[in-house]
C-alpha cells in the first residue's frame, strides 16, 4: 500500500503513514493527539483541521457539519478525512489535546501509617555443626510467627545465593503478612509505593514513601484514551464493540501510568525496584480498562459492572516496571457509574465517621454525589461533567493555555484567559462564571433564556453590543476576534441549556440523595467540593446559578483531589483499606434515572437561580 508525509502546522511535525489513514490517526503517530470527544464518530466537531490536497473529499457528515464557504477553505474532521498524498494540515489550537491544569493537592486525614509492604532487617546466625536447618528455615524463624513462607519459587530461588553473598545481612519484604522477597542488607529505608488516581480526562501518580507515608513525588499527564473518545461512553462503546478496543484502551492507560512512575521515580532519585506496590482508584469503567476486564454490562440498564470488589493483581502482569513482585492494589467500586475514585473520596474526607450532614461533590469528567450522616452513605453519579469540560460547549475546551476561566461583566466584558495567549475557548470555570454574570446583569433571565438586543436597554451599549444573532442563534461575545487575537469567543443558548442540564441533574441529585435521609440542603453542615473544578468555581458564580446549594460560605469546603487524597491513604494505611472494602460494600448507590421523583426535580433544578433548598420541600 502507498505511504504518504502528512505535515501538520504550525508544529511542523510530520508522519509517513499508509494510504487511507486518518488524519486523526496520523497526528497522533506525529505526536499531536487531536481531541475526539464522541470517540472520532464525526459528531462532535471538536477534530476540525485544515486541509489542503492530500486528503479525500468531504464525506456527508462533514457537509452537513460545515458551511460551503468553509469547506471551500478546507475544513474537515480529522476523524473523518483520509490521506490520499502527501499532506499538508493546519491544526487550530482548540483541536490539540494539550496539557492543562490538573488537581494534584488534595486532602488527607491523620492515619496511623501501617502500609501493607513493610521491610524488616535481618541478622541471621549462619548454618553450623549445631545449626544446620534450612536457610527458609532460618529466615521464618528470624521473621517470627506472623509472617507467611513465600509463594513464589523465585523468592527461594533467590535464597541460597543471597544469604551467603550478604554475610547473611539481608533485609525481608514483607507484602500483606507473607514474605516477598529477599534484598542484600539493610534496605529498610528504600521502600515506596504509588498512588494512581485515573481520571476520565487525567491521570495522577503519586509516588510515597512507605515508612513515613510522605509524598515524595507527583506525576500527571492526560488520560490517552481521550484520543478515542473524551467521555466515558464512547470508551465503553470502543471497548465492547472494536476489535482489540478493550486492549488498545487498557494498554494505552497502563503505559501512561508506567511512564508517570518512572518519571515520579527518577525526579525522586527513587530506584523502580525500590518501589513495592501500586494502589489505584478511578471511576468503575476505568478501574475496568485498566485490569483489561471487559466493562460490557455498563453499556445498557442495570449497568451492571464485570466486578466491584477489590483486586490485587501483580505489577508485571499489568506491564507496570516496578519491584518484580510488586503488586497492584485496585480499590473496590460501589457500583456501575460510581467508582473506587468516589471510595477514595469518601476515605479521605472521613464520610463514613461523620456525625453532622455532610454533602460531596466530585465535578470531574462525571459528577458524583455523596451524602453522609451518623454513618449512613448514599452515592450517585450523574453525566454532569463533560459540559463543564467542554465537550458539549460550542466553544468549550478543558482549562489549558487560551481558556477563558474567569469572566466578570460590568460596563464592559472582562475575562481572564489561562496562559500568555489569546482566548481560544471557554472551559468549565470559565462557562459558570459567564453565565452567572449574564444572569446577574439580566442578559439571561431564570428559565435560560437569552434576552433579545431589544429587551435589553437598560444595559450598557458595550455590553448590549455583544449579543448577535448569528445564522444559527443568538449568541454573546466574550471575546471578539479584535479582542483575542484569534477568533471570536461566544456563549451561545445552547451553552447555557447545555449549563442548565449538567446543573440540574447535580442539584437534582443532591436533592434526591438528601431525601434518603430525610433531610434537606439547609441541613447540610459540610458542602465539600471535590476535583479540579471545585477548586477552581468560583463560589458566588456556583451559587447564583444554584450548581451548588446556597449556603454559607463557611459551609462550602475545596477539598482538592480528593481521590487521588484517598488512594494514598488505602497505600499508607492497612486500615483504611480494610475501611475502604466496607465503604464499597455499605454505600447505597442510587441510580437516579429510576427514582421516582428525578426528572420534574431535575427539570425544577435546571432554573438558574440560587437555590436555597430542594425543589419539593
Ligand atoms: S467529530 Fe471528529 S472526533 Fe468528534
Amino acid at each position: 500500500m502507498a505511504e504518504f508525509v502528512v505535515t501538520f502546522h504550525p508544529n511542523a511535525v510530520s508522519s509517513r503513514v499508509a494510504e487511507g489513514t486518518t488524519i486523526h490517526e496520523a497526528a497522533a503517530a506525529a505526536g499531536l493527539p487531536l481531541r475526539a470527544p464522541c470517540g472520532g464518530q464525526g459528531r462532535c466537531g471538536k477534530c476540525a483541521v485544515q486541509a489542503g490536497v492530500g486528503v479525500d473529499s468531504a464525506t456527508a457528515v462533514e457537509t452537513r457539519l460545515f458551511g460551503e464557504e468553509e469547506l471551500a477553505a478546507g475544513w474537515r474532521l480529522a476523524c473523518q478525512a483520509r490521506v490520499i498524498g502527501d499532506a499538508e494540515i493546519n491544526v487550530p489550537s482548540a483541536s490539540l489535546l494539550i496539557e492543562h491544569r490538573i488537581q494534584i493537592e488534595g486532602v488527607a486525614r491523620e492515619v496511623l501509617v501501617e502500609p501493607a509492604v513493610t521491610k524488616i532487617p535481618l541478622r541471621l546466625p549462619r548454618p553450623s555443626r549445631d545449626d544446620a536447618s534450612a536457610d527458609l528455615n532460618r529466615v521464618m524463624q528470624a521473621l517470627g510467627g506472623g509472617v507467611r513462607p513465600p509463594r513464589a519459587i523465585a523468592t527461594l530461588r533467590q535464597l541460597p545465593g543471597l544469604l551467603r553473598a550478604s554475610n547473611y545481612e539481608v533485609t525481608a519484604v514483607v507484602s500483606d503478612g507473607v514474605l516477598a522477597s529477599l534484598e542484600a542488607g539493610d534496605t529498610t529505608e528504600a521502600c515506596y509505593g504509588a498512588a494512581v488516581d485515573i481520571g476520565t480526562t487525567t491521570v495522577v501518580v503519586y509516588l510515597c514513601h512507605l515508612p513515613s507515608g510522605e509524598v515524595v513525588g507527583v506525576s500527571s499527564g492526560l488520560n490517552p484514551q481521550a484520543r478515542y473518545g473524551e467521555d466515558v461512553i464512547s470508551r465503553l462503546q470502543m471497548a465492547i464493540s472494536e476489535q482489540k478496543g478493550l486492549t488498545k484502551l487498557s494498554g494505552a492507560v497502563r503505559k501512561l501510568i508506567d511512564d508517570l512512575i518512572g518519571q515520579a521515580a527518577s525526579d525522586a532519585g527513587v530506584a523502580r525496584e525500590s518501589i513495592y506496590e501500586v494502589v489505584v482508584v478511578g471511576n468503575t469503567t476505568m478501574c475496568h480498562l485498566f485490569l483489561e476486564v471487559s466493562p460490557i454490562g455498563l453499556a445498557a440498564v442495570p449497568f451492571a459492572p464485570s466486578f466491584s470488589s477489590a483486586q490485587t493483581v501483580g505489577a508485571e502482569e499489568l506491564g507496570l516496571r516496578i519491584d518484580r513482585e510488586g503488586r497492584v492494589y485496585v480499590v473496590p467500586n460501589i457500583g456501575g457509574f460510581v467508582g473506587a475514585d468516589t471510595v477514595g473520596v469518601i476515605i479521605s474526607s472521613e464520610l463514613e465517621d461523620s456525625r453532622g450532614l455532610r454533602v460531596a461533590v466530585d465535578i470531574g469528567t462525571n459528577g458524583e454525589i455523596v451524602v453522609a450522616e451518623n454513618g449512613e452513605l448514599y452515592a450517585c453519579s450523574t453525566a454532569a461533567g463533560p459540559a463543564f469540560e467542554g465537550a458539549r460547549i460550542s466553544q468549550g475546551m478543558r482549562a489549558a493555555a487560551g481558556a477563558i476561566d474567569e469572566v466578570t461583566i460590568d460596563h464592559d466584558v472582562f475575562c481572564h484567559v489561562l496562559g500568555d495567549v489569546p482566548a481560544v475557548g471557554l472551559c468549565g470555570s470559565g462557562l459558570v462564571d459567564a453565565i452567572a454574570e449574564m444572569v446577574k446583569v439580566g442578559l439571561i433571565d431564570e428559565t435560560g433564556r437569552l434576552r433579545k438586543p431589544e429587551e435589553t436597554g437598560s444595559l450598557p451599549e458595550k455590553v448590549r453590543q455583544r449579543l448577535v444573532q448569528n445564522d444559527k442563534s443568538l449568541e454573546f461575545v466574550l471575546a471578539g476576534a479584535e479582542e483575542s487575537g484569534a477568533g471570536k469567543v461566544a456563549v451561545s443558548a445552547r451553552d447555557v441549556r447545555e449549563l442548565q442540564l449538567a446543573k440540574g441533574a447535580i442539584y437534582a441529585g443532591i436533592g434526591l440523595l438528601l431525601d434518603k435521609l430525610g433531610r434537606k440542603v439547609a441541613d447540610i453542615e459540610k458542602l465539600l467540593l471535590a476535583g479540579a473544578f471545585g477548586n477552581y468555581i468560583r463560589r458566588e458564580s456556583a451559587v447564583r446559578i444554584g450548581l451548588v446549594p446556597a449556603l454559607p460560605a463557611e459551609r462550602i469546603e475545596s477539598i482538592g483531589n480528593a481521590a487521588g487524597a484517598g488512594a494514598r491513604l488505602a497505600l499508607c494505611s492497612v486500615a483504611l483499606r480494610r475501611k475502604a472494602e466496607e465503604v464499597a460494600r455499605r454505600t447505597r448507590h442510587v441510580e437516579l434515572s429510576e427514582e421516582e421523583g428525578f426528572y420534574s426535580r431535575f427539570a425544577d433544578a435546571m432554573a438558574l437561580r440560587p437555590m436555597a433548598d430542594t425543589a419539593v420541600d
